[in-house]
């Protein structure tokens, strides 16, 4: 087992920077145009067991002062993706996206997509419909940011489909390693039943964050997460060997995010795998079981996945 070092102030020796309390406070540490990827998910003023429901504007005020030096740390290549739900307020719901859009734009930020995360579980609403999709925006510093599409591309829905007439006629017509996955990603959200599921009420699914990680990151670049929660981002950025820094304010969370990672560590950390179909009870035969991730492994993960996407398409109806 490769030693991994996990310090608990931002150090640039670190593998992993755990930070035990306010993320302005880590902030504060974190050179300026250090970090490639910021990706969160932040506390969404409802009146959670780690937040104090406060009036929106008040809200609003403070995710200002946060963003600002997110925007301050990130280097001119990178990018930031802040997910969020809605704020519901005696029934009436404000998308959170909408309202923090304008502290991005001020700060010059470009926004790439609005990825619209879609899930099947949640609360069922009976005066309006039941919310099943949560938002990422994703925006980068400048013009000139790394992206790399290949290794997120997912199956053709027709991955035999040829020209059938002109200069290239015969040939496949898509990309022989898959399509572009859309800014519409349907991914389980981690409920109950989920092998990810710790006591945190609202926290990432790993999936979710490899893709942004492996697409917008190249290896032992840093991943800033200032609301870390379980460290799901920590664990995501680990495995695909770069490097992660994050906050959290309680406790509890840094103790199981210490604990996952650790596991990771070791090999033995679940997670859902990437190329793992959503449930559909029409084809309850299709699966693939849940997978342990190993820290050491993280730099075969990327082909890995193409080859096991492919041998999916082929074995229906197998593990
Ligand atoms: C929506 S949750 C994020 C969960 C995370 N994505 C995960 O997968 O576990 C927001 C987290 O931010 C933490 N938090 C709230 N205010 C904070 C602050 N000022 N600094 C650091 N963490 C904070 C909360 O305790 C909570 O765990």
């Amino acid at each position: 087992m490769t030693p991994l070092s996990i310090y608990h102030h931002f150090d640039q020796q670190a593998d992993c920077v755990l930070f035990e309390g306010n993320c302005l406070d880590l902030l504060k540490e974190v050179p300026s145009n250090f970090v490639q990827l910021i990706v969160t998910s932040p506390p969404y003023n409802l009146g959670k067991s780690y937040e104090k429901k406060q009036n929106l504007n008040e809200y609003v005020k403070q995710q200002s002062v946060i963003i600002n030096e997110c925007v301050r740390v990130l280097k001119s290549s990178g990018s930031l993706c802040w997910q969020v739900g809605n704020f519901v307020d005696n029934g009436e719901i404000v998308p959170l996206d909408l309202v923090l859009f304008p502290l991005f734009n001020n700060l010059k930020l470009h926004l790439r997509n609005r990825i619209v995360w879609h899930f099947e579980h949640g609360l069922h609403a009976s005066k309006r419909f039941s919310g099943r999709y949560e938002v990422i925006l994703w925006f980068t510093k400048t013009e000139k940011y790394y992206f790399n599409l290949d290794p997120v591309r997912v199956p053709q829905k027709y991955p035999q489909k040829k020209y059938f007439k002109g200069p290239k006629k015969g040939q496949l017509s898509g990309n022989p390693l898959g399509k572009n996955p859309g800014d519409i990603w349907d991914i389980p959200n981690v409920k109950a039943n989920h092998i990810e599921k710790t006591i945190h009420p609202c926290q990432f699914p790993v999936e979710l964050i490899e893709r942004l990680i492996i697409s917008m990151t190249k290896e032992e670049d840093w991943v800033l997460d200032p609301f870390m929660g379980v460290g799901t981002t920590a664990i995501a950025s680990l495995i695909h060997q770069r490097k992660s820094i994050g906050a959290e304010i309680m406790p509890e969370y840094i103790e199981i995010a210490k604990h996952r990672i650790t596991l990771a560590n070791q090999g033995v950390l679940k997670i859902r795998p990437m190329e793992r179909p959503v449930y559909d009870p029409k084809t309850p035969d299709i699966n693939i079981p849940p997978k342990k991730v190993k820290m050491e492994e993280r730099f075969q993960i990327q082909p890995k996945l193409l080859e096991k996407r492919g041998k999916f398409k082929n074995s229906r109806g197998s593990k």
